[in-house]
């Protein structure tokens, strides 16, 4: 069952084309890596399916609804949610409180309300710092803050930008397990990432992304051995490396 469908989605900021006809779409349950170089437009093409901003032309399709135009909220709502490249936690607020908020906003008070937040702290590891205010946070405890947000508003899609960069290699591991966990909940993924080993180790698909153009759509191993792939991104060092 396909969840997302994408068609000729292009958009321009102001003469500039920095997403031409971009097409795929996303089964349901499945793991997808968004690969490309610096301004490919990875974070464009998210927050127009986000509704984040608007398309110049195209259509995305969620569970068969007509996303493009729909305003950010209105998509939260239908069960998409996503991160922001740049981390975004509420600093005032303690770690519980940005959870607790999240939940609030998809309607849950009281005693569910609690046992959401817990189940949430929980699942991203983050319990035993439920009280500290979240300026205090370390970068990755706020990556996992931002991401336990996202999972606050019980999405069947998430969109993941860049939740890993910046992480130490344990810090990674963590991050790579928790996604794993993620998926066996059923939860869509499509995934931003620069870290090769990120998107080898979780992807069903990788689509690769460069100068606005989608270039290529299929599995990890075979991406990644495309010639194109490899002069547009990944370079013959990473092919000699593996
Ligand atoms: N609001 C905007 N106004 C004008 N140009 C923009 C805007 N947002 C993005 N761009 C341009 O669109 C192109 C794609 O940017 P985008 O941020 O989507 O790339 P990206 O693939 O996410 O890159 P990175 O890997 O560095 O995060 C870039 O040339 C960028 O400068
Ligand atoms: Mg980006």
């Amino acid at each position: 069952m396909t969840i997302l469908q994408v068609e000729n989605l292009s958009k321009d900021f102001g003469g500039l084309r920095v997403l031409e006809n971009i097409t795929f779409s996303l089964a349901a349950g499945s793991v997808v890596g968004l690969i490309g170089p610096n301004g490919a437009g990875k974070s464009t093409l998210v927050n127009l399916i986000a509704g984040a901003d608007r398309p110049t032309g195209g259509e995305i399709l969620f569970a068969s609804r007509r996303l493009a135009g729909l305003p950010a909220w209105r998509v939260a709502r239908l069960g998409l949610a996503r991160t922001f490249q740049i981390t975004r936690v509420f600093t005032d607020l303690s770690l519980g409180d940005n959870i607790r908020l999240a939940a609030w906003t998809r309607g849950l008070r009281g005693k569910g309300l609690e046992a959401e937040v817990r189940r949430l702290a929980d699942l991203t590891e983050l319990s035993d710092k439920i009280a500290k205010p979240s300026r205090d946070l370390t970068l990755a405890d706020q990556k996992r803050l931002q991401l336990a947000r996202a999972l606050a508003l019980k999405p069947k899609l998430l969109l993941l930008d860049e939740v890993m960069a910046g992480l130490n290699p344990s810090e990674l591991d963590r991050a790579i397990q928790l996604l794993a966990k993620l998926r066996n909940e059923g939860i869509t993924m499509l995934v931003i990432e620069h870290l090769m080993r990120v998107i080898m180790n979780i992807s069903d698909r990788v689509l690769v992304l460069h100068q606005g153009s989608l270039i290529a759509d299929g599995p990890p191993a075979e991406v990644v051995a495309s010639s194109q792939v490899q002069e547009a991104y990944l370079g013959r060092r990473y092919v000699q490396n593996r």
